[in-house]
């Protein structure tokens, strides 16, 4: 399976919210990453066809999704970012009503129901009204819901936030089988959960495809000048106008930092110590994000 995405524009109003988007993505779990506002929910409804794109295509296996209608409904699961469910529903009620709607056989239901509340730990909180639900939990059975159906294709939008560490693994673990037989798309904030289970990653700026790749290809990017360095302040000050500053720790007069660049020449060296580190997403995904506001970026 194949889902083509062709110089995708969505725009509303007054904003221009995605621009000659172009991806492919085959079976396997995608990252995709992104800033606050960078376009990332749009893409995903345009993907799960809750919205209409303004130009450009997406094609699943050469046809076009929208003209697909029913028959791409059918395979795919889509978890929008904010969602609200009938008040009075119970999970199993909701569970219930989105198999209808996805048109799973009513003698298969019930099991497939009891599959995904255990899949995602809430077999015991099946009779419960979902408003009742904290927030980890409303997001847990929207991930219920998408996967309800078996879906060829998955689209889970942010569905680690708000999920405490446990759940964040028993998250990570379900996805990873997942992604044997499907495509997985699932955008975050959190660049280690797809470290930890995503094999490709789509990064969006400003609506804008900033980068695509294979995970492990990316962070080699990086490799060879990501550094860990004590500081003081004011070589910090220096440091972080010159650099991709990934994380500090503040120790007294001194900084603990970690940046991605050049390392700098003996003489104006603002350090006493300076460490080259094995390289993560995070080294790469800051890299990659504050080159190009410097005009750079890579080619
Ligand atoms: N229905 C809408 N009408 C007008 N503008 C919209 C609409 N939906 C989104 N936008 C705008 O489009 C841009 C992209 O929004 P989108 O929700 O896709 O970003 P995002 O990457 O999902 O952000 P976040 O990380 O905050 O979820 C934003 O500037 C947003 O304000
Ligand atoms: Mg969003």
């Amino acid at each position: 399976m194949e889902l083509q995405v062709e110089q995708l524009c969505k725009s509303y109003r007054r904003k221009e919210a995605l621009r000659e988007v172009s991806f492919t993505l085959r079976k396997g779990i995608y990252g995709l990453l992104g800033e606050n506002g960078a376009g990332k929910s749009t893409l995903m409804r345009l993907l799960a066809t809750v919205d209409f794109p303004t130009r450009g295509s997406i094609r699943c296996d050469g046809k076009d999704i929208f003209q697909m209608d029913e028959e791409y409904r059918s395979f795919i699961g889509y978890m929008p970012q904010n969602y609200s469910v009938y008040p009075g529903f119970t999970a199993r009620d909701f569970l219930e009503y989105m198999g209808v709607l996805k048109g799973i056989p009513k003698e298969k239901l019930k099991s497939r129901i009891d599959e995904v509340l255990e899949f995602v730990n809430l077999s015991d909180a099946a009779g419960r009204k979902v408003k009742t639900f904290s927030g980890g939990m409303k997001r847990r059975i929207g991930i219920a819901q998408a996967i309800i159906n078996d879906p060829k294709i998955l689209i889970l939008d942010e569905p680690t936030a708000g999920l405490d560490p446990k759940e964040r693994i028993r998250f990570s673990n379900i996805i990873s089988d997942m992604g044997k037989d499907k495509i997985v798309l699932l955008s975050t904030h959190i660049v280690s959960d797809i470290e930890a289970i995503a094999g490709g990653l789509v990064v969006i700026k400003k609506g804008e495809i900033l980068e695509t790749g294979n995970v492990d290809a990316l962070v080699q990017k990086v490799k060879g000048q990501v550094w860990e360095a004590v500081v003081r302040q004011e070589a910090y000050q220096r440091l972080r106008k010159e650099r991709s500053v990934i994380h500090l720790k503040q120790m007294g007069k001194e900084v603990q930092v970690r940046f991605v660049g050049e390392k700098y020449a003996d003489e104006n060296c603002p350090s006493t110590e300076m460490n080259l580190v094995e390289p993560t997403l995070e080294d790469y995904y800051i890299f990659a994000g504050g080159r190009e506001e410097m005009g750079g970026g890579f080619s």
